[in-house]
């Protein structure tokens, strides 16, 4: 795929040589377009030696070969990383005063954007205002997520990690490009959790998060599309258990559906359905606490004052019981995958803790990822990183959730 990483001038432009190296490993061609501004932060040798490609920057150069509108015609992907609150302001106002705009405003591909600004910048009226228009007009925003800008000051506005760019900007056209899953894994009795768990309070409020249960959806939908026999028990989802085509529910039809709402109907569920399974995928976001008591009636203010103190209690930690209980019986042959979902951002202290909790699980592989406010919980793209019982990296995959399902996938087919 040809992709044109946009840069503007702002810190984060440091951050955007490891967007541009994830797409040329990926194995796209990659064409940087930097504002002036941009390369006051991150240096041009260093943008070419990483696209492998010359940068371009200036409208007037190439102008025999009109390169101010021949870069966004062959574009498949525009992807800009930082989208500072001037681009943004420029983009929303249709400008074409640098090569920039003029490439953004030549081409008919998908666009990306990476917002990066100060919280009050990123709250502005303006700024809201200009990110509603390029929203109404399909352009995809990525973050920005909430964490430490580039003073001592912390709050919403610093750039998404490359990663979680990447997956996203692939997510938005590789729906059409990814390849059909061979019926692989005909035979095989797979059990996947989905979603998040509640834990009701009362007849009307519950304590619950944020898993939209799409990935869980994605990885029973892609297991049966490969011919496996799926039991997919799912906690509160938001998405259908469809296969997204619109040409009929086909490979929702070889899936049993189980639906549950909290912790212990979950482990209910799973617990029975994994004493037939062949494989255990535990994607859903399962409540680690519930309250010691639910209230028969609704919960009055007028009866609890100005502070509500709620008394929790652990729940079962459901993918370890059905990790010991695999050893302690006859199940050996059976393969059990966790997920592991931490907001640290750190690459190496996040595949520590990866480790540390597929050690303290015993199942054979944890995929891990990265969630916060803006990124993994209710998104459409995904980058994970599968890890071993031996804490061994032995799968990445980014993109779509369907992509990332057919890759840990991949692993049972082998
Ligand atoms: N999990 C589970 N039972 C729980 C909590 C989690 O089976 N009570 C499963 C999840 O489905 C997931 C894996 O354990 O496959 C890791 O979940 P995660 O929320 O990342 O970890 P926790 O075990 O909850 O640990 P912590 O919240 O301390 O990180």
């Amino acid at each position: 795929m040809n992709i044109v990483v946009g840069i503007t001038g702002g810190i984060a432009a440091y951050k955007a040589v490891n967007v541009v190296r994830a797409f040329v490993l990926a194995g796209h061609s990659v064409q940087v377009v930097a504002t002036d501004a941009a390369l006051r932060f991150v240096g041009k040798p260093t943008l070419e030696a990483i696209s492998r490609n010359p940068v371009h920057t200036d409208l007037y150069e190439g102008v025999a070969e009109v390169r101010h509108v021949a870069i966004g015609q062959a574009a498949d992907l525009i992807v800009v990383a930082p989208a500072t609150a001037n681009f943004i302001a420029q983009l929303a106002g249709g400008f074409a005063a640098d090569l920039l705009g003029n490439t953004i405003l030549a081409s008919a591909a998908p666009l990306v954007i990476a917002p990066a600004m100060h919280t009050e910048m990123w709250q502005n009226a303006a700024t809201v205002a200009n990110v509603a228009t390029l929203r109404s007009r399909g352009i995809h925003i990525v973050g920005p997520a909430v964490g430490q800008l580039t003073g001592a000051d912390s709050g919403a506005g610093r750039m998404s990690e490359p990663d979680e760019i990447v997956a996203a900007a692939l997510a938005v056209v590789e729906p059409a490009t990814v390849e059909p899953a061979a019926g692989d894994l005909v035979g095989r009795r797979i059990v996947v959790t989905a979603g998040g768990t509640r834990e009701p309070l009362d007849p009307v409020r519950f304590i619950g998060n944020r898993s939209s249960g799409k990935q869980g959806v994605a990885l029973a939908l892609a297991a049966a599309a490969r011919g496996a026999e799926v039991t997919l028990i799912g906690a509160n989802l938001e998405v259908e258990v469809s296969d997204g085509t619109g040409a009929g529910d086909t490979s929702a039809q070889s899936i049993v559906v189980q639906r549950v709402g909290t912790s212990l109907e979950l482990s209910d569920a799973v617990t029975a359905a994994a004493l037939k399974a062949d494989v255990v995928i535990m994607a859903a976001a399962v409540a680690d606490y519930r309250p010691e008591s639910v209230a028969e009636a609704k919960i009055k203010k007028e009866t609890q004052g100005d502070i509500l103190q709620l008394t929790l209690v652990k729940n079962p930690d459901i993918l370890h019981d059905l990790s010991a209980a695999r050893s302690a019986s006859n199940r050996a042959g059976q393969t059990i995958i966790g997920f592991a979902a931490e907001t640290e951002t750190d690459p190496e202290a996040l595949l520590a803790l990866g480790r540390a909790k597929i050690a303290r699980k015993g199942c054979d592989y944890l995929v891990l990822n990265s969630v916060g406010w803006t990124t993994g919980f209710a998104t459409d793209g995904n980058a994970v990183k599968i890890l071993d019982s031996a804490g061994d990296i032995v799968g990445e995959a980014s993109g779509s959730k369907k992509t990332v399902a057919d890759r840990i996938l991949d692993l049972l087919a082998r």
